[in-house]
């Protein structure tokens, strides 16, 4: 494989942009795509079965386009199909799950919440990681309910997130947590606003910068690290409206590309 070639990264939708940017943070030189699959968004409250098809056939049209990894940066895709994935394809399958275990180590009042989606928080994988790290700490989960598609829209600060916020934020504080662990690669868009909502000793945690690292790691295994430094070729395709996505990577507009596809 060529080590040109592109890293592949996909999501539900927008969301994994959060995870794209770290990983662009820290390999700088790498040539991307990113497929966002806003069509279908949102996974979380698909079946197993369904949410597999789906990673199949964004993991096949990013190994259609030449990708030498894939990072599936999504939660929901990750705990319900990274073993099929895995199994199925030869490259390297990086993926992204709750970052449940530094919260469990570090916590002080025993007690962490996780917001995700219905769809992650219901998987097997994350019940057998939750056994493994947080048997003996109480967990809140908290399904996001209604905030992947607030995302998909760009309302971020609309009166209706910071409603269905108020309401977790609630819960996540009679409950007494310190780390709030986000479970869904499209909340690192919303940290400011629970944050404002939340007092200032809960620590918000979320697995972006753990994924980038991971991704070099994998590359450097396999002999795929860009050894070149040229400007890399960054592209992102939607197979719905492109507007959100454009919105949150407008910090990058001169250097990426931002086109509708299907696939
Ligand atoms: N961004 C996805 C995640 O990390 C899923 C959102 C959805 O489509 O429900 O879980």
């Amino acid at each position: 494989m060529n080590k040109q070639a592109p890293i592949g990264v996909f999501d539900s939708g927008v969301g994994g942009t959060s995870i794209w940017k770290k990983i662009h943070e820290l390999l700088p030189y790498e040539n991307t795509i990113y497929l966002a699959d806003s069509k279908n968004a949102p996974y979380g409250y698909k079946s197993a079965e369904e949410i597999t098809s789906l990673s199949i056939k964004n993991t096949d049209a990013l190994l259609k386009l030449g990708c030498k990894l894939i990072v599936v940066a999504c939660n929901t895709a990750t705990t319900n199909a990274i073993a099929t994935l895995r199994s199925k394809y030869e490259v390297p399958i990086i993926g992204i799950e709750p970052a449940i275990k530094p919260a469990a180590l570090k916590t002080k009042t025993k007690s962490v919440g996780i917001l995700a989606t219905k769809g992650t928080l219901s998987s097997i994988l994350f019940h057998r990681t939750s056994y493994e790290f947080a048997k003996d700490i109480s967990v809140l989960e908290i399904v996001g309910e209604g905030l992947v598609p607030l995302i998909e829209e760009g309302k971020l600060e609309s009166p209706e997130m910071h409603r269905l916020l108020h309401i977790y934020a609630k819960q996540l504080i009679d409950a007494n947590v310190d780390y709030l662990v986000l479970g869904c690669s499209h909340y690192p868009y919303i940290v400011s606003q629970l944050k404002e909502l939340l007092p200032d000793d809960v620590t918000i945690i979320d697995s972006g910068e753990a994924v980038a690292r991971q991704t070099k790691i994998l590359l450097e295994r396999h002999g795929l690290l860009n050894e070149r430094t040229v400007k890399p070729n960054l592209q992102f395709f939607s197979n719905a409206k492109i507007d959100t996505l454009a919105m949150l990577l407008s910090e990058y507009s001169e250097d990426i590309s931002v086109t509708k596809m299907e696939f």
